[in-house]
């Protein structure tokens, strides 16, 4: 038989992809119609990629232990790496967990809808394969009006991860959804690029004081002025701190470059310097080599691809870029690749999260300064 009329490996279903721009959060007429089309899809116990402020999240009912199934075989994660179930009004949150603690209600009232996920003990009535066989449940409730609009048609409550291939970074850009989940779901929603680029904060307030698991756009700082106190899981900048993280998922190596990525810090001077020397030795080994730079310096480095993550005066823009350049290096192959470092504060502790999981913690401090 020609290659041709082989049928395409892993291509198991059709995909749909809709498109909705949500002009000024308003959706026209077609668009809660095909909303609504997709809610269905989700009831019926189907998968429906969608955008959220963060990063696009894989849909399924998460009070369907079928469905929550079918997400983890479709992003080929393990199921023991829980799913945040995402609601769309304050009065859903009761019925799926034990009790909502003062807590849980203040922090609400200040950031949710929005970038921020909450641990607490579940109710009965969220299936263990839903939360990986944990008598806790994530739940977040997202501000983007796309995703707000799916999970009420889908039935209220709604299981995402990011709607990437387990091991590549979270996608930021419905094109990014299509080249992980073509043939996987049954449909797509195209809601232009995100705009913060980093996942939620997950706050677990299981333990008091309340701690931060996974750090994002929320804050430390900006939790500790509602909740007073707040920690924050030593695992999320530390390498070895011989614990293991409290969110299963981020023991996996995540976020991570086909290319082998190191991160430089000291002074601009010194990191601009040292990444040139480098990329000079690694070509002549026969390597293709990236630069994950800012505007200030870009002008300054001598390798294959350079891609600016925005200025550095600018970290939203910094976490909203990042992992559309890491995609982007994969696809241009390049086998080395150097990342400027950034302060580990306020929105910092996200990107530099995020980036030394990606680099496997590989950091090289030229200032002899290994504190973030
Ligand atoms: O911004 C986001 O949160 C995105 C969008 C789609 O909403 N979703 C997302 O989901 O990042 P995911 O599955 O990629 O990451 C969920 C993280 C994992 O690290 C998981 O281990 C942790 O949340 N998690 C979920 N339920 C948990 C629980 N009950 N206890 C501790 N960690 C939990
Ligand atoms: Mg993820």
């Amino acid at each position: 038989m020609r290659e041709g009329l082989l049928p395409e490996k892993n291509k198991k279903m059709d995909t749909k992809v809709i498109k909705i721009q949500a002009k000024g959060g308003a959706l026209s007429s077609r668009e809660e119609q095909a909303l609504q089309e997709a809610g269905e899809v989700l009831r019926r116990g189907g998968l429906v990629a969608f955008p959220t402020e963060t990063v696009y999240g894989l849909g399924g009912d998460a009070l369907n232990p079928a469905s929550s199934r079918k997400i983890y075989e479709a992003k080929g994660r393990p199921s023991d790496n829980p799913l945040i179930v995402h609601i769309a009004r304050m009065e859903d949150l009761a019925p799926i967990v034990k009790e909502v603690p003062r807590e849980a209600r203040r922090i609400a009232e200040v950031f949710w809808p929005g970038p921020l996920t909450m641990i607490l003990p579940k109710a009965p009535k969220v299936p263990y394969e839903t939360t990986g066989g944990l008598e806790t449940v994530a739940v977040r409730m997202p501000s983007h009006p796309v995703a707000q609009r799916l999970i009420i048609y889908g039935g209220g409550y709604v299981a995402a991860p990011s709607a990437n291939l387990s091991g590549r970074p979270s996608p930021t850009a419905a094109k990014y959804v299509i080249e992980d989940m073509d043939g996987r779901i049954n449909m797509i929603i195209d809601g232009g690029e995100g705009d913060i680029g980093l996942e939620s904060t997950i706050v677990d307030l299981t333990v008091s004081p309340p701690q931060i698991l996974r750090p994002g756009y929320i804050t430390q700082e900006m939790l500790a002025q509602v909740l007073g106190q707040v920690s924050v899981d030593r695992t999320i900048l530390e390498a070895d701190s011989g614990q293991a993280p409290r969110a299963p998922g981020m023991k996996y190596r995540h976020y991570a470059p086909r290319g082998e990525l190191t991160i430089i810090s000291g002074s601009s001077e010194q990191v601009t310097a040292y990444i040139n020397a480098r990329t000079a030795q690694d070509r002549a080994a026969g390597h293709r080599v990236g630069v994950i730079g800012t505007d200030e310096v870009l002008t300054q480095y001598r390798a294959d691809v350079i891609r600016s993550l925005g200025s550095r005066q600018d970290e939203d823009s910094i976490a909203r870029h990042l992992y559309s350049i890491l995609r982007e290096f994969d696809d241009e192959k390049v086998t080395r690749i150097y990342s400027e470092c950034f302060e580990a504060t306020g929105l910092g502790q996200a990107i530099m999260n995020r980036l030394l999981k990606a680099a496997g913690h590989k950091l090289i401090a030229l200032d002899g300064n290994r504190e973030l």
